[in-house]
């Protein structure tokens, strides 16, 4: 388990990144010392407070890594190479970023270590609450990738290294986050809600992949990184068997009626264009619906997280924005 008390110093791998800076910020709350290693590729040094550590390099580097590891008590997995438009033009090195460094990572680190894995293992599987032990195969993942070796299957290869650390006792969790949003996530590489945002922001039309009647569910970042938390100190969220758990929201919302939130919060009159999903991303399909069940997260948390809703998502990430005096969604 992870606590300050037990453990104190930390190290976040892509913490200069979205999620990873509200970890370190809860972390750094809870009493934790924190080091970051991050490349930057996607990351920014703004994102964490001064008094954080930052060592900037590639968690494919043995020594960075290794270097990066030296005197801390636990890690937090988070560098991954995040964002369809990302994922799908460097799907090879997307892959390798997910499996080598985490093979890599427990094969020298003894500690406890927390894995970012993602909901994308799940497939095109359109089941709804879709559970933890859902089955699921290498070629049911390939295909979310287009059936070629991508982000999903780098994830789910991860979480492959990491149940066989956990075989030879190694202390591993592995979250499989559902999308999750807030302020400081970046539109540039295809993630939905900034990019509505910075679109309905210029008063250009918002573009919805096929129909927009697909659902996501949509995590406030906030929420997502105080259950991490939550998780990594209850021992039994590290026992084998429950040690893999879905994290997200559970409340699905369309893409039009995310658009529609979008536009009432920023004040602009909605202006959408449809496009097929084939188009943007040739050889490859959308997920229609992607839900969790989120019982086993309840159960190990002992509550259910009280995830704010689609309007306060957007509402924080406008109030960022104009905070921050740039626009760091676009
Ligand atoms: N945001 C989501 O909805 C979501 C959903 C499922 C899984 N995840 C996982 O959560 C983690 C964090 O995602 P995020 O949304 O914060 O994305 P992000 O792009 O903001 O963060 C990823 C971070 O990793 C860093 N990075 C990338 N490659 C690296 C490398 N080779 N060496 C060192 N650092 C590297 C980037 O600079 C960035 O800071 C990722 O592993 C992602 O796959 C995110």
């Amino acid at each position: 388990m992870i606590t300050a008390a037990s453990t104190p110093r930390v190290l976040v791998t892509g913490g200069a990144g979205f999620i990873g800076s509200w970890l370190v910020e809860a972390l750094l709350a809870a009493g934790f010392s924190v080091r970051v290693l991050d490349d930057l590729s996607t990351g920014r040094r703004e994102n964490l407070p001064d008094s954080v550590e930052l060592i900037v390099g590639d968690v494919l580097d043995a020594e960075a890594l290794e270097g990066a590891c030296a005197g801390m008590d636990g890690v937090f997995h988070l560098a991954g190479v995040v964002g369809m438009r990302l994922a799908h033009t460097h799907k090879n090195y997307s892959y390798r970023v997910a499996v080598e460094s985490t093979e890599r990572l427990l094969g020298f680190f003894d500690g406890p270590v927390v894995l970012a894995s993602s909901s994308a293992v799940y497939g095109l599987t359109d089941d709804t609450a879709v559970a933890e032990d859902f089955p699921i195969t290498d070629d049911s993942v390939r295909r979310y990738d287009g059936d070629e070796v991508g982000y999903a299957l780098g994830k789910w290869h991860m979480e492959d290294r990491a149940l066989r650390a956990v075989a030879k006792g190694h202390k591993v969790m592995v979250l499989r986050p559902f999308n999750v949003v807030g302020p400081r996530q970046t539109g540039t590489y295809g993630m939905v809600v900034p990019t509505f945002v910075k679109l309905a922001l210029a008063g250009a039309p918002l573009v919805i992949h096929d129909d927009g009647l697909q659902t996501r569910c949509f995590g406030h970042v906030r929420t997502f990184v105080d259950a991490v938390l939550g998780l990594a100190a209850n021992p039994a969220s590290w026992v084998p068997g429950q040690n893999v758990v879905n994290i997200g929201n559970d409340q699905p919302v369309s893409i039009l009626e995310l658009a529609r939130v979008v536009g009432e919060e920023v004040g602009t009159e909605l202006h959408l264009e449809f496009v097929p999903y084939g188009e943007v991303f040739p050889g490859r399909r959308d997920v229609r619906d992607r839900r969790p069940d989120s019982r086993r997260l309840e159960q190990l948390l002992g509550r259910a997280p009280s995830w704010p809703d689609m309007s306060e998502v957007v509402r924080d990430i406008l109030a960022d924005l104009r905070a921050s005096g740039e626009d760091r969604s676009l």
